[in-house]
């Protein structure tokens, strides 16, 4: 039931401090200094010892993949890939048993990202299963996995699954890196002290509601927005842009910042759009520059940044300030504003919030 929310997307949106915390709860002992991943346990030399990942996925999944490859090749040292399950299936990929395949499926149930397990199966991968929904095919089919603790999702855009999603990725690499010795024991405490505030910290944006409403009401008619990202913030840019094309149907585009100059900057006028996930991390210069780029254009920039930082005030045309935290789950915070903008839109735009044109809660068919 939707309760005194309007729409399952915005009591979804407003769920994800429960949701996140329900999805680390009980894999991160009481003491705070270990993180436990029972539907691992079989497989977890194997994936120690593994060539390489290969994490597959479709839509917002997928996005929650790429948060994944950064984590897990920064912290854990392990290379890995990302495909679309709708590639992967179709492309003949060299697989054998020293590889490892992971599924991210919110439903479990998606005809690909189901499809291009199995052929991994066939070709002796070891296959996995991040899913929410219990019992669902992925889960039955894998060797292993963990599952997201979102609880039911209702609105066709994804929202509490994809937090569910990469706090599963956050954990997972922080256990791949501790297994494997490649963090130090400091940072590893620290990162896991980090996880658990999110809850907390989530909250404090979600409170700041009517100011991203007022912020969605200044850009409701626009007919493109241009989303940047750099490193683990460059899925959330793209996790953004899905959001507001999938409910909105604004037409909007993700980039990794360091892209624009290839091709996108052609776009920027002073009607567009563009917003920008510039929380304070090791590419923050970077993304200043880049910001700079889009102001000697005219285009109108929404920037969403650590709290504090008063740096970029006078570049932008409006602020979602996300709390301070570690960048390894700062994609945890950024994406919050983000959710919401897109919902305040497409709510003004008049539009099906929960029931998207032509979009299927589960794609079962390809
Ligand atoms: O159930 P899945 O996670 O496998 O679904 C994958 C995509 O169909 C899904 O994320 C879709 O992109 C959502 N509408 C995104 O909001």
């Amino acid at each position: 039931e939707k309760g005194d929310f309007e729409h399952f997307m915005l009591k979804e949106i407003f769920e994800q401090p429960k949701t996140i915390e329900d999805t680390f709860r009980g894999r991160i002992n009481p003491e705070h200094t270990e993180i436990v991943l029972g539907g691992l346990l079989d497989v977890l030399p194997k994936i120690l010892k593994a060539r390489r990942i290969i994490i597959i996925g479709c839509g917002t999944s997928w996005h929650a993949a790429l948060v994944g490859e950064y984590l897990i090749e920064e912290y854990a040292r392990i290379p890995v890939e990302v495909e679309y399950a709708s590639e992967f299936r179709y492309r003949n990929p060299i697989l054998n048993s020293e590889d490892v395949v992971i599924a991210i499926s919110q439903s479990g149930e998606t005809a690909d990202t189901l499809a291009a397990l199995r052929m991994a199966k066939e070709r002796g991968a070891t296959i996995l299963g991040v899913c929410n929904v219990v019992g669902s095919s992925i889960a039955r089919e894998t060797d292993g996995g963990v599952y997201t603790h979102a609880g039911v999702e209702i609105g066709v855009a994804s929202t509490k699954a994809f937090t569910a999603q990469v706090t599963i990725m956050t954990l997972f690499a922080l256990k791949l890196a501790k297994e494997n010795g490649r963090i130090s024991s400091g940072l590893y405490l620290d990162l896991i002290k980090e996880l658990s505030e999110i809850p907390e910290k989530v909250k404090s944006i979600l409170v700041k509601h009517p100011h991203i409403k007022e912020v969605a009401a200044k850009y409701k008619d626009a007919i493109n927005a241009l989303y940047l990202g750099r490193g683990a913030l460059f899925p959330v840019a793209l996790e953004g842009a899905l959001k507001l094309k999938e409910i909105s149907y604004i037409h909007a585009e993700g980039y990794a910042a360091g892209e624009m100059k290839h091709g996108p900057i052609a776009l920027v006028d002073d009607n567009l759009p563009v917003i920008v996930v510039a929380a304070k991390d090791h590419y923050y210069e970077k993304i200043v520059s880049n910001i700079q780029e889009v102001k000697a254009r005219k285009g109108n920039i929404i920037a969403v940044v650590t709290e504090g930082d008063t740096g970029l005030t006078s570049m932008v045309n409006d602020l979602f300030e996300i709390p301070k935290s570690h960048p390894a789950v700062s994609p945890l915070l950024a994406i919050i504003p983000l959710q919401l903008f897109s919902y305040y839109i497409a709510v003004m735009r008049g539009c099906d919030v929960d029931q998207p044109r032509n979009l299927a809660k589960s794609v079962t068919v390809e």
